[in-house]
């Protein structure tokens, strides 16, 4: 590797959007820049621009109106989205892609795991700078933003699946002051009626921080209460952090199974004084450091080309499912993350839970400096208060990696990548299972082993918008199982704050209310107004997740995206290229999020091409004008959200967990295109939830497309299974609901394959004003019984019509 390498790019071209190359995805405009950016002449309304969100800090669409360097090297930093500035976070995800104003998008990925940074300025232009490493880059032509992110997973690889409950609402808090508290948090929650899934347990379940062990006097109950979560339906998902005790049992068995870590490159640069506190270390070069538990820590080195790292790592976390049966992984402090480097005083020696051990002092000056002070630093460092260096907050530079064939100077950023390959195949071992992993540092190809949580947000409204960009951003960089810490991490919430973060969460594919130790508890059940509207976004959400989870496996088995922002459907509508706070679910479902304090309504923009109808509280089952309109958005509503026409979603009567919906009667929801035609198309992916996919080739899943057409005098359902599994039964398919319908259908002459059913009439009901047509039939279609079916009935005569619809809207059939 040319260590010194200096590269600098200068890229030139139309870059109407740049996505940005890390996680630092908030762009950081200050309001007039933007302001020029928002008033091209003739340009919209200074009040266009608002909705637009184009006055506050931060937008999807990166600003080239002036100079901005973007730093990228993970780093244990929590977002600030209140503030100005470029901050490099936990990630680093070189890849942008570019919007043309003619609507075609391309993009690139600069693949090198050093230091770097970008810099965006007017022409548009972008500088690329690192300092080290090789360089791989990869144009993807697109022309579709779609096509782009599909070129850019054939790289990197296609996202993971998680289990089905993964997708179902979470619960987590760092400081629960014991597993009395997490069960009476579990029990109000579903006291209050809130769909449900999956409980977390933070460091705190572990005695002093070390991982795999059990703090016996307030968490020892913990495997029997898992027992308890899992017979109602319910998943436990603990932490597991990388640093590992130098004098714990975990270490002496990495070190009899020849375990790799980071280590010092030379002996005579080992501090011995720490050192020789541990005999477990004393022969070792192993670089210390300090972290969570109160003594020094080692960091297993997952690079390690042996298979002995990894064999350690399946086995802890292997023995310790043995004793608390969870059902899912959360990797954290992995960028890597190290307390107090280079610091005479680092913070936890005023923290109570912290001894005050010695901080681990890089090589700053001197011969053995070259890489941990290189020439060129970067922004990484330069943006950043002095005595700040490439190694602040982790482990010096010059330390060897995979067993002395690097450094950690090149193979930092993949640190968090690494964990999350080898805790993909631990957990699969572990548990037997799919499970779920989210990793707080992710690199291109992380997608591929685990999910993402944006980190360490505040409690802020700039935080919430952020989390909104943030989310379509990870789509992009190949990790669509992602959200944030819903209602804010650090601070204190408020009322308001923490209702509309649920009712936004409720649409993130990872739903995870997550809050620090300080300050009060936040989960939605302490305000009877946040429980009532949770409640009422889950119950959507839940509704709705056979579609999601169709989302996702799509996106594993052809990769894609399944959050994505309404230019990735409507590149030509230039409109969509200005818009941050509304996304879509596929290409389906448009959500437009409160993302403001004291208002009741939303300002959506409904891309014209297309037919869209409200499927929220206001005007439900409605067609809505294209382009920009006000919606009503009071906290007892769900937040805008509108079906295309043309697009069916497979649905489920939702229950308080997955495991209970799972089982409930599937449900169709069709929206008719009326101006441009009268068919409608969909599918569904649906397996167990929970077992290992090696290989979708052998994989045993169902795969059912939908097709709706209607003519004057007839309309025909077509389910055609196109991939069968074995011994896996589903639920039937019970209901149709169907909107914009035109005709008054006859449901006395329905039929599923040329046989005549028997509609219940009862539950069954055609609006002729509002225009739809629910379709209710216990058993209507048993899916388990064939691999196609056709189901039609006719229309009743065009003057019948008329003459009823005058009289009464509603058809008795
Ligand atoms: C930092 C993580 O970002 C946060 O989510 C977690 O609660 C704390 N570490 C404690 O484990």
């Amino acid at each position: 590797m040319s260590r010194w390498l200096d590269k600098i790019f200068v890229l030139t071209g139309i870059f109407a959007l740049l996505v940005t190359s890390q996680e630092a995805h908030l762009s950081t405009e200050s309001p007039s820049q933007v302001f020029i950016d928002c008033y091209p002449q003739p340009g919209p309304s200074k009040e266009l621009c608002e909705l637009r969100g184009c006055t506050w800090k931060h937008v999807t669409k990166h600003d080239f109106s002036k100079y901005t360097t973007w730093g990228m090297f993970s780093r244990d930093e929590n977002p600030t989205s209140a503030t100005n500035n470029t901050y490099n976070l936990y990630s680093v995800h070189p890849f942008y892609m570019g919007l043309e104003k003619d609507g075609k998008a391309h993009g690139v990925f600069i693949l090198n795991s050093n230091a770097q940074e970008v810099t965006t300025g007017p022409g548009p232009h972008m500088i690329y700078r690192t300092i080290g490493g090789e360089l791989e880059i990869f144009y993807f032509p697109g022309p579709k933003p779609e096509d782009v992110i599909k070129q850019y997973e054939q790289v990197i690889g296609k996202p993971m699946l998680p289990a089905y409950w993964a997708f179902g609402f979470q619960l987590c808090r760092w400081g629960y002051q014991g597993l009395e508290e997490v069960k009476q948090v579990v029990a109000r929650t579903r006291n209050a009626g809130i769909p449900f899934d999956v409980q977390y347990a933070d460091i705190d379940y572990m005695d002093r921080y070390k991982d795999f062990t059990l703090d016996t006097q307030k968490w020892g109950d913990l495997p029997e209460y898992t027992n308890f979560l899992h017979e109602n339906g319910l998943h436990l998902i603990l932490i597991f952090d990388p640093a590992i005790q130098v004098d714990d049992d975990s270490f002496a068995r990495a070190k009899r199974q020849n375990v790799a870590f980071i280590e010092w490159p030379r002996k005579d640069l080992v501090p011995r004084e720490t050192q020789e506190k541990y005999p477990l270390a004393n022969d070792t070069n192993i670089m210390l450091g300090v972290v969570w538990p109160d003594r020094h820590v080692a960091f297993p080195d997952f690079l390690d080309q042996t298979h002995f790292t990894n064999d350690w790592w399946t086995n802890e976390l292997a023995h310790f499912h043995s004793k608390v049966p969870y059902d899912g992984i959360w990797i954290d402090m992995n960028e890597p993350t190290n307390f107090g480097t280079n610091e005479e005083t680092p913070w936890y020696y005023n923290f109570l839970d912290h001894p005050s051990i010695e901080p681990l002092k890089c090589p700053i000056v001197g011969a053995d400096s070259n890489l941990d002070v290189p020439p060129y630093q970067t922004v990484n460092v330069y943006q950043w208060p002095e005595n700040t260096y490439l190694s602040t907050k982790t482990f010096c530079m010059l330390a060897s990696t995979m067993r002395g064939q690097s450094r950690f100077y090149d193979t930092k950023n993949l640190y968090g990548w690494s964990e999350s390959v080898s805790t993909y195949k631990a957990m699969r071992k572990a548990t037997g299972k799919r499970g779920a992993i989210i990793s707080r540092s992710t690199y291109p190809s992380s997608g591929r082993y685990v999910g993402h949580w944006l980190g360490d947000n505040h409690a802020k409204w700039d935080d919430l918008r952020t989390t909104v960009i943030g989310v379509q951003e990870f789509n992009m960089f190949g990790i669509p199982y992602v959200g944030s810490d819903i209602c804010g991490f650090k601070g204190t919430t408020t009322e308001e704050l923490c209702l509309r973060w649920q009712q936004l969460g409720a649409f993130h594919s990872f739903s995870r209310n997550h809050h620090y130790w300080k300050g009060p508890a936040q989960d939605p059940a302490v305000w009877p107004r946040v429980a009532k509207a949770t409640k009422k976004a889950n119950l959507f959400r839940y509704h709705h997740l056979p579609y999601l989870f169709s989302l996702h496996f799509a996106a594993s088995l052809h990769g894609g995206t399944v959050m994505r922002p309404p230019f990735f459907e409507f590149p030509q509508d230039e409109e969509t290229h200005n818009l941050s706070y509304q996304f879509l679910w596929g290409s389906s479902l448009m959500i437009a999020p409160v993302v403001q304090p004291g208002v009741d309504s939303v300002k959506v923009y409904l891309p014209k091409d297309s037919q869209w109808y409200s499927v929220y509280d206001y005007s439900y089952g409605q067609v809505q004008p294209s382009g920009y309109e006000t919606y009503p958005a009071p906290m007892d509503y769900l937040i805008p959200v509108f079906v295309r026409g043309g697009h069916i979603l497979p649905r489920q009567r939702p229950g308080m967990t997955t495991t209970e919906s799972r089982k409930n009667e599937l449900q169709l929801l069709i929206a008719l295109e009326t101006e441009k035609g009268t068919s409608a198309h969909g599918e569904l992916y649906w397996d167990d939830g929970e077992s290992i996919i090696d290989d979708f080739a052998t994989y045993n899943y169902h795969h059912w497309e939908f097709t709706f057409t209607l003519s004057k005098s007839r309309a025909v359902l077509n389910i055609t299974q196109t991939r069968t599994a074995t011994d896996l039964p589903v639920p039937t398919m019970d209901n149709i609901e169907i909107l914009g319908y035109q005709y008054t259908p006859d449901l006395s002459t329905v039929k599923l394959n040329d046989q005549p059913v028997a509609i219940d009439m009862k539950h069954s009901l055609y609006d002729s004003q509002t225009k739809i047509l629910n379709i209710t039939t216990m058993g209507l279609i048993n899916l388990n019984s064939g691999r196609k079916f056709l189901l039609s009935w006719n229309h009743r005569g065009a003057q019948m019509q008329n003459g009823y619809l005058r009289n009464n809207n509603i058809v008795k059939m």
